[in-house]
């Protein structure tokens, strides 16, 4: 294993995307952001130096972070912000994992724009658990604002309204040229006929579920949120904010150009924001002049053809990488995430209500010292830890809504112990409207054992768990009036942010943390926070 040393300067940098330029925050002046490599079991540090006006934090998502939750990156949750003209090294190990990552800004909307993605590659002579791709290359979905992020959602809170829709969907930080800036080109993926490649496609959007197809080509699925699964093949993909997926495709056309596509998938399309956005898959020796292979785009609200995908998903549970899924239960956890409305006498758009979003009835309210913080130095009055383990009231969730929308106001936590094992029914409300929520944990990964259109039935629905292979991953869609269960075991010790990872819905409030406890054995406690950690 090696140290690998990176730096991040955090800049402003005119950027130009749709016909149109503005000052966005970048890191080291790049959008997407620089790819961080390294190996499993390599120890990572990263010199993050905040040359913008803005509070900064990063967060390496789904980097598991054993016992070093003090570089997990969430703002208020696990660090005070790095502060304009202040620098900070997140110092991590990677243990025990490999696969696609991405890292991204964690605090207000800064993540539109500085984000990148992570690739951990396997110890030095272990093979991939699938044919060798002849190249690989990184794949970032994301979303373009004209007008400045920060503004849209500020003005969002100030309205209570939601906040306007994104003005396209960018794959490797480019529209491409079905936009409505046509002279802009795609990112363009080069292909040799004959050779297999293997795409790391990461969503770092902000608000959007996406699906991703290219022309003429199957995607065989190896491998989602750094775990290996069972491969297979599948026109189609679908991945929500902050998910990652391992594709190969082998160049099997003899020579052209195919449209590479990613456009919205979203149940309840209540914005218009469908815009699709292309690349070019280019054989080399093509012809400049040759015409594109078109391909259509699933219809926005086209759950089978998502639903195809995930349903596919299995973990490899080989002998060198068995799925260790929890088979005990010590916590049984119901929670339902959801939208609502709150009185707000100032937002005057929203005749003085603004809209919120809570998990079990409980809007998240960001504390001002780091939780992690007022947890190691036994700092009070910070957050509780009296998180419902199931939601204050029954109804059903689906169809009639609770006689009241509105939602308490927290900051709340719900407590392990090190090495409790968790199995958490997500359940998404009807509450103003059913919606998709992709949501991730941090600090662990999590095995997906059952979903469910409907209310979860406590009774019948355990029985169809698959508790053999269930695919893992650190983020999963809560289906659109429907539920997912989920079981991990809490042995990292710290504060553990989960939320939705559609950004409008964090910042309304769909979050809680989980803290969790050190353990009794040598190597089962938080260890110190750096010296140079952020002071609020
Ligand atoms: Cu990718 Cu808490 O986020």
């Amino acid at each position: 294993s090696r140290v690998r040393h990176y730096k991040f300067n955090v800049v402003m940098r005119n950027t130009s995307r749709l016909c149109s330029a503005k000052p966005i925050v970048t890191v080291n002046g790049r959008f997407p952001g620089p790819t961080l490599y390294a190996r499993e079991d390599d120890t990572v540090l990263v010199k993050v130096v905040n040359h913008v006006k803005y509070n900064v934090s990063i967060h390496w998502h789904g980097i598991r972070q054993l016992r070093t939750g003090w570089a997990d990156g969430p703002a208020y949750i696990t660090q005070c912000p790095i502060q304009p003209g202040q620098n900070f090294i997140y110092n991590f190990t990677i243990t025990g994992q490999r696969g696609t990552l991405l890292w991204h800004a964690h605090i207000l909307w800064l993540r539109a724009t500085v984000h990148g993605g992570i690739v951990i590659l396997p110890k030095l002579g272990v093979p991939y658990p699938f044919p060798k791709p002849d190249n690989e290359v990184v794949v970032i979905l994301g979303e373009w604002w004209k007008s400045d992020t920060e503004a849209v959602i500020n003005e969002a809170l100030k309205s209570g309204l939601a906040p306007n829709v994104s003005d396209a969907h960018t794959i490797n930080g480019h529209p491409g040229p079905l936009s409505n800036c046509a002279s802009q080109d795609g990112f363009r993926l080069s292909v040799e006929s004959g050779k297999t490649y293997m795409l790391r496609i990461i969503n770092a959007a902000l608000n959007e579920e996406l699906f991703f197809k290219i022309a003429g080509h199957k995607l065989t699925v190896v491998e989602v949120d750094a775990t290996y699964v069972k491969p297979f093949k599948i026109d189609t993909i679908v991945i929500a904010p902050g998910q990652t997926t391992n594709v190969l495709v082998t160049a099997n056309q003899g020579s052209g150009k195919y449209m590479v596509a990613a456009s919205p998938f979203m149940d309840v399309p209540i914005a218009v924001d469908n815009i699709t956005a292309t690349a070019t898959l280019h054989y080399s020796g093509t012809l400049a002049n040759s015409p594109i292979t078109f391909t259509s785009t699933p219809p926005q609200n086209a759950t089978s053809i998502a639903n195809n995908f995930i349903d596919s998903l299995r973990s490899l549970n080989s002998k060198k990488y068995p799925a260790k899924v929890p088979q005990s239960v010590d916590h049984s956890l119901f929670f339902t995430v959801g939208l609502g409305i709150n009185p707000c006498p100032t937002c005057k758009a929203g005749n003085g209500s603004r809209a919120v979003a809570a998990i079990n009835n409980v809007t998240f309210v960001m504390p001002t010292t780091a939780m992690l913080q007022a947890h190691f130095f036994k700092i009070k009055g910070v957050f509780t830890t009296d998180f419902p383990g199931n939601p204050p009231f029954t109804f059903n969730y689906t169809g009639t809504p609770p006689a009241s929308l509105q939602t308490t106001n927290g900051t709340k936590a719900y407590r392990l112990s090190y090495n409790a094992t968790v199995q958490l029914v997500l359940q998404d409300t009807g509450i103003i409207t059913p919606e998709n929520h992709p949501v991730h944990l941090h600090g662990f990964n999590f095995f997906a054992i059952g979903k469910g259109l409907g209310n979860y039935n406590p009774k019948k629905d355990p029985k169809k768990f698959n508790l053999v292979d269930p695919v893992e991953r650190n983020t999963i869609g809560v289906p659109a009036g429907g539920w997912v269960a989920i079981r991990f075991r809490a042995d990292n010790p710290g504060v553990w942010f989960m939320h939705c990872h559609l950004e409008v819905h964090t910042t309304w409030g769909l979050k809680m943390a989980f803290l969790v406890d050190n353990g009794k054995g040598p190597n089962e406690s938080l260890l110190p926070p750096p010296k140079d950690l952020p002071k609020c």
